[in-house]
């Protein structure tokens, strides 16, 4: 792959050593989302995810805090949580009854007298705990990698767009109606890189969808001249400054309404009147690895690795706290118009990346380029927008930005002190470094 050229090798998207390595290097690396705040609000309550492919319990404890460890039982590695969510006093396997406390410890087990003086230290054979957990206004990550940054700095200026969609009002935001899992026969970086930059399919993927949602009216024109690719870190942010396309398409005059004469006003009082028309606009999001989101329609997801050519993607809706349960309500239905499982524009793009992966591996196919080089002469240093900024909703530059910073931390070989700053303009020159040869120089 070479990103200064603007192209990508096909094997990153198939190959089966290439996938151990980015769990390795990624995901047992980076800061992962694992829960909204919200969701676990009291003593005992849990829900269950992955971290790569390893199964996390992610539990609150008695004095608030947030613990995530393995849900695996150290005895044979049973799961010792079937449940997605709820609310324990302990967790006990259902193979041979080890029971562990909300904190992770085992407490005791079935017919413990089975074992002998000096068999078990029951202090030494609690669950595998995370490294670290932090979250960032209600989004809790957590990591297995000690020498991480800290989750601000492993942010960057991302936070200043992410906060349009998690800080834009009094009371923060919460996650609504339930988890909704959808298995896709697509490779995990399809979905991503599709959200942090893939405004091009919009208007021709979408097409039929967004004339079947809003009267027989078409995708909204992009105006390449106000719109703008934002990447740091591997996070990425497209967007325009029309305030109202994401808003109408997500088809609910009443959401439109109350965007224009409650929230907008209050957003630009507290972000700037710039970010409250970004937020609305037409925009599309992705927290590097695997978390995207879409501010103005209120989709937010994660895509789980399952393999190199499958995926779980998770999806909740995404909403502020104080806005009217009327309001909720009527997001609700759009979301799942929408982004639902048979929403207008989901099964469209679920196709798209299923096909994209699977013709990729063709023996012939592998050996082919593929082109990420939109707009790669359009990079400029605004005075206002941080991160790295290129003009044009059009572009790649935010899918090159997440490759290069796929590309890095496959690299780096454990060490964060390997990897390359890519939080901001400050990167002059050349958009990659030279990398040296091996199963990565692709
Ligand atoms: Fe969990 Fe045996 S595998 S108790
Ligand atoms: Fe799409």
């Amino acid at each position: 792959m070479d990103l200064d050229e603007g192209w990508l090798s096909r094997r990153i998207f198939h190959d089966q050593d290439i996938y151990e390595a980015e769990m390795r290097n990624i995901f047992a690396r980076c800061w992962l989302f694992v829960a909204h705040e919200t969701q676990i609000p009291n003593p005992g309550d849990f829900l269950t995810t992955y971290m790569g492919e390893d199964a996390v319990i992610v539990c609150r404890q008695k004095d608030l805090s947030i613990k995530v460890f393995v849900n695996s039982c150290p005895h044979r590695g049973n799961k010792v949580c079937y449940a997605d969510a709820g609310n324990a006093r302990r967790f006990v396997c259902n193979y041979h009854g080890w029971g562990f406390d909300t904190a992770g410890k085992l407490q005791g087990m079935h017919e413990e007298y089975c074992y002998d003086p000096g068999d078990i230290d029951k202090s030494k054979w609690g669950l595998k705990e995370v490294a670290k957990v932090d979250s960032y206004k209600g989004l809790v990550f957590a990591t297995f990698d000690p020498a991480v940054p800290s989750l601000a700095d492993y942010l960057g200026d991302y936070r200043w767009y992410l906060d349009c969609i998690v800080d834009n009002d009094e009371g923060g935001t919460e996650l609504i109606g339930g988890c909704i899992k959808s298995i896709i026969p697509a490779n995990w970086k399809f979905g991503v890189e599709n959200f942090v930059g893939d405004a091009y399919h919009a208007g021709w993927t979408h097409d039929s969808g967004t004339r079947a949602m809003n009267d027989g009216n078409p995708f909204p024109p992009i105006d390449m001249v106000n719109s703008f690719h934002a990447s740091a870190n591997g996070h990425g942010h497209e967007f325009g400054l029309e305030g109202v396309g994401d808003i109408f398409l997500l088809g609910r005059p009443k959401v439109m309404e109350y965007y224009n004469s409650v929230l907008r006003p209050r957003m630009a009082k507290r972000l700037g009147e710039r970010r409250s028309m970004i937020f609305g606009s037409v925009a599309s999001a992705s927290i590097f690895p695997n978390v995207s989101y879409l501010p103005g329609i209120s989709t937010f997801r994660t895509w789980l690795p399952k393999g190199p050519m499958q995926l779980e993607l998770r999806t909740w809706v995404i909403v502020n706290r104080n806005m009217p349960d009327e309001i909720k309500e009527e997001i609700t239905t759009g979301v799942m118009q929408t982004f639902g499982p048979g929403g207008a524009f989901e099964m469209d793009d679920g196709e798209n990346w299923e096909n994209c992966t699977l013709s990729n591996r063709g023996v012939v196919t592998r050996e082919e380029k593929l082109h990420y080089r939109c707009g790669i002469g359009r990079k400029l240093d605004h005075p206002e927008f941080p991160g790295t900024i290129y003009r044009g909703q059009y572009n790649d530059a935010n899918q090159r930005g997440f490759y290069r910073r796929w590309q890095d931390l496959m690299n780096a070989g454990g060490a964060w002190s390997e990897v390359p700053d890519r939080n901001s303009n400050r990167l002059r020159g050349r958009e990659t470094r030279d990398l040296p040869g091996g199963l990565l120089n692709l």
